[in-house]
C-alpha cells in the first residue's frame, strides 16, 4: 500500500503526476467535485495546525467526500493511553485515508506499518513535512514554470524546520538544484540532510551568514522563523534575528521574477511591508496547498491496491539490543516501538523512524 511519510516515498513519476493532476485540478475543478464522493478522510492532529488540517477538509470537501477526526487529541482514549498503532487500526475501520500530525518523531512511520489504510505524514516533530514539500513544489511550478535548474536560498531555522529538510530532499528529484543556506551557526542544517541527501544526491549546497550577499542569484527564496525558544543566549540571539527580516530594502538586489515562499506561519521574519510585492507568493502558495492536497488524496486511494505503486524498497531493520535511540522526541522513546535502525550509504547507523544518528 502507498503511504506518504517521507518526500523521497514518492518517485519522479508519482511526484510529477501529482503535481500533474494539482494543476488540472486548478483548471477544471468542477470536474472533480464529486469524485471522491463517499469516501472518507480522517484528520488526527495530536500537535496544532491551522493550514494542513484545514486544507486537507477542505480538500476532501472539494472532492465531495467527507472528514472525520480530531484537532485535540486530549478529548479522544488517547488520553487514557491508547497507542498511535492502535488508534490507527481503529480509525482504519472507519475512514479511507487518514492524515496525521505528531508531534513525536517518527509516529506516522510506526502507525503505518499496522495500518488498512492509507497513511498522509502531515509533520512529525521537526523530522518531516511532506504534504508542505508538494505545496511548496507546485507553488514553484506555477510562480517560474519550471522546478529544474532553479536556486533556492533556505532562510532562518534551518535546523529545527521540518519544512526545509523534505523540501530539500524532494529537490533532489530534480535537476541541476543549486541551494543556498542561510542561517546562524546554532540553527544550520543538520549533518544528516547535508550528507545523506545534498552529498549523496548530487544537491549543490553552499552555507552563508546573510541573505544580502546572495539576494541577486536567487529563484526562491524559501523564508522560515527563527525561533527565539530555541536560544540558549538572549545575546546571540540578538545579534543573528535582524539577518533574517525579509523588507523591502533587502529585496531591491533580488530578481524581478524571484518567489518568496515561506510555509507559515509568520511571526516577524517577513514584514508586513512585502506583502504587497508581487514576488511574495505565501498566501498563494496556502491556496496550492488545498489543491495539491485534492490530488494527493485522489492518487492515494487510486493506487491503494496497485502493486505498481508501493512503498519504496528498504533493506532489512538492524536490531542491536546494545544499540538505543538517544531522541527523546523519537516514537521509539515514546511508545512501544521497537528500537531499529539502518545504516545509509555513507555507512552511518541511524534509527529507523526518526533518523537521528546513532552513536
Ligand atoms: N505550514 C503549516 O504546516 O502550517 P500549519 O502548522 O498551520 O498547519
Amino acid at each position: 500500500m502507498k503511504h506518504l511519510i517521507d518526500p523521497m516515498d514518492l518517485t519522479k513519476e508519482e511526484l510529477d503526476q501529482i503535481i500533474a493532476l494539482a494543476e488540472d485540478i486548478i483548471a477544471n475543478r468542477e470536474k472533480y467535485q464529486e469524485s471522491q464522493a463517499h469516501r472518507k478522510l480522517a484528520t488526527l492532529f495530536y500537535e496544532p495546525s491551522t493550514r494542513t488540517r484545514l486544507s486537507f477538509t477542505s480538500a476532501m470537501m472539494e472532492l465531495g467526500g467527507n472528514v472525520l477526526g480530531f484537532s485535540d487529541a486530549k478529548n479522544t482514549s488517547v488520553s487514557k493511553g491508547e497507542t498511535v498503532q492502535d488508534t490507527v487500526r481503529v480509525v482504519g475501520c472507519f475512514a479511507d485515508v487518514i492524515a496525521m500530525r505528531h508531534h513525536i518523531e517518527g509516529a506516522q512511520l510506526y502507525a503505518s506499518e499496522v495500518s488498512r489504510v492509507p497513511i498522509i505524514n502531515a509533520g512529525d516533530g521537526s523530522h518531516s513535512h511532506p504534504t508542505q514539500t508538494l505545496t511548496d513544489l507546485l507553488t514553484i511550478k506555477r510562480e517560474l514554470g519550471h522546478i529544474d535548474g532553479i536556486t533556492i536560498g533556505f532562510c532562518g531555522d534551518l535546523k529545527f524546520g521540518r519544512t526545509v529538510h523534505s523540501l530539500i530532499k524532494a529537490l533532489s528529484r530534480f535537476k541541476d538544484i543549486q541551494v543556498v543556506l542561510i542561517a546562524p551557526d546554532e540553527l544550520k542544517l543538520p549533518d544528516y540532510i547535508k550528507q545523506d541527501v545534498c552529498d549523496r544526491l548530487g544537491i549543490r549546497y553552499k552555507e552563508v551568514p546573510t541573505m544580502e550577499e546572495v539576494m541577486p542569484e536567487l529563484d526562491v527564496l524559501y523564508m522560515t522563523r527563527v525561533q527565539q525558544e530555541r536560544f540558549l543566549d538572549q545575546d546571540e540571539f540578538d545579534r543573528v534575528k535582524d539577518s533574517f527580516v525579509l523588507d523591502a530594502k533587502r529585496l531591491a538586489s533580488a530578481k524581478e521574477k524571484m518567489a518568496i515562499l515561506h510555509p507559515l506561519p509568520r511571526v516577524n521574519e517577513i514584514l508586513t511591508e512585502v506583502d504587497a510585492d508581487p514576488r511574495a507568493a505565501y498566501f498563494r502558495q496556502v491556496e496550492n496547498g488545498k489543491f495539491v492536497r485534492m490530488a494527493l488524496i485522489s492518487k492515494l486511494l487510486e493506487w491503494k491496491d496497485d502493486p505498481a505503486h508501493g512503498m519504496p524498497p528498504v533493506e532489512d531493520p538492524i536490531y542491536d539490543p546494545e544499540l538505543r535511540c538517544t531522541n527523546r522526541k523519537c516514537i521509539c522513546n515514546n511508545e512501544h516501538a521497537p528500537h531499529k535502525f539502518r545504516r545509509t550509504e555513507s555507512g552511518t547507523l541511524r534509527c529507523w523512524y526518526c533518523d537521528s544518528k546513532i552513536k
